[in-house]
């Protein structure tokens, strides 16, 4: 079967379609037919630079970690059944578990021996086949169509949210969310389903990020500069404006930080001046990555009510296998390219 794979070559990685071996009953007893791959920021890390960990024994990793497939075969157990839409969870625990993976909390792993797939080694879901495991596969609305693709990045976001939720001690009103890329507009979206004054900054002034933030209701804006006040709970989704959303939480509110930018770009922080800010204020600041079976659940439930027109004018890039190259193609007026595999 055809698949996607990088591998190193020199300081750079090097993506190629090529063929490799049908997968192993080992990755899981439910056999699923690819539909589409999103590519994110991770993958084009991965694709620069060349696997972190590619899987043990091997020096090549299939890439894809934001997966849609259509069930080909499935135990009767399994939840899901042929035909049905899927989606892969991405993590799987350490197999010498650290206290959160004992506990089943593997999205919060804190030895790193945890693997990824797509990302760490562990192959991802770029090939006209793959197989799940039944407890890391999640049943996808078959109303979402093509949009079933965003749930891995909507379990990121609805995770963030959680975290959100527990850490502001005011009741949220106004949130603000900066960066309109997928998990900014994703993260948009879950702050309007709360009923909040969602706020959005990005910098492309015009086209599909406006468009999608303001079909929700959200308030559009080019620049810090146009905000007014401060906000109970803050997204940051792009690794560049850490300082201004610690300076925009509200007192007793609360920032998440999602985005890793490169940190050449945060510009310099003054770290007494932002630590008075955050004691004065009684600030929370905190990071998330990675996702559990029920920011999947979670995740899914807002893309459903969401509905698939508004998710699927999120898929700004969409290209066929052998015009992957395009998917990683930089479109910062985009949104979210994917790579379909299969019909
Ligand atoms: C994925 C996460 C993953 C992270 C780091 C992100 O793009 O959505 O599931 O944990 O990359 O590898």
């Amino acid at each position: 079967m055809r698949a996607l794979s990088v591998r190193r070559r020199g300081d750079a990685g090097e993506l190629v379609l090529g063929d490799v071996p049908e997968p192993l009953l080992e990755d899981g007893e439910i056999l699923v037919e690819a539909v589409a791959v999103g590519v994110c920021g991770t993958d084009r890390e991965i694709v620069a630079a060349g696997p972190r960990r590619p899987p043990e024994g091997r020096d090549a990793l299939v890439v894809g970690h934001e997966s849609l497939g259509r069930v080909l075969e499935a135990p009767a157990t399994a939840g899901v059944a042929p035909g049905d839409l899927v989606v892969g969870i991405v993590r799987r625990p350490d197999p010498v578990p650290c206290p959160f993976c004992a506990t089943g909390r593997f999205d919060l792993c804190e030895n790193g021996r945890y693997t990824e797939r797509g990302i760490l080694g562990r192959d991802g879901f770029a090939s006209e086949r793959f197989r799940l495991e039944p407890e890391y596969a999640v049943r996808v609305d078959p109303a979402l169509g093509l949009a079933g693709v965003l749930v891995e990045p909507a379990s990121v976001v609805a995770k963030a949210w959680e975290q959100l939720d527990h850490a502001a001690r005011r009741p949220p009103r106004r949130a603000l969310v900066l960066g309109a890329g997928p998990i900014g507009l994703l993260a948009a979206l879950l702050g309007t389903q709360r009923g909040l004054e969602v706020h959005v900054v990005d910098r492309v002034a015009h086209g599909p990020k406006r468009r999608q933030a303001e079909a929700l209701g959200a308030i559009y804006h080019t620049s810090t500069d146009q905000l007014d006040g401060v906000f109970d709970a803050v997204v940051e989704c792009c690794g560049a404006l850490v300082a201004e959303a610690v300076a925009r939480t509200a007192p007793g509110g609360a920032a998440c930080l999602v985005g890793v930018g490169d940190i050449r770009s945060a510009g310099t922080v003054d770290l007494a001046a932002l630590t008075r800010d955050l004691v004065s204020g009684n600030k929370i600041v905190m990071g998330t990555v990675n996702s559990n079976r029920c920011h999947f659940e979670a995740g899914h439930d807002a893309l459903r009510r969401a509905g698939a027109a508004w998710a699927g004018g999120l898929l700004t890039g969409q290209v066929g296998l052998e015009a992957w190259s395009g998917a990683f193609a930089s479109d910062p007026g985009g949104i979210k390219s994917v790579i379909r595999i299969g019909s």
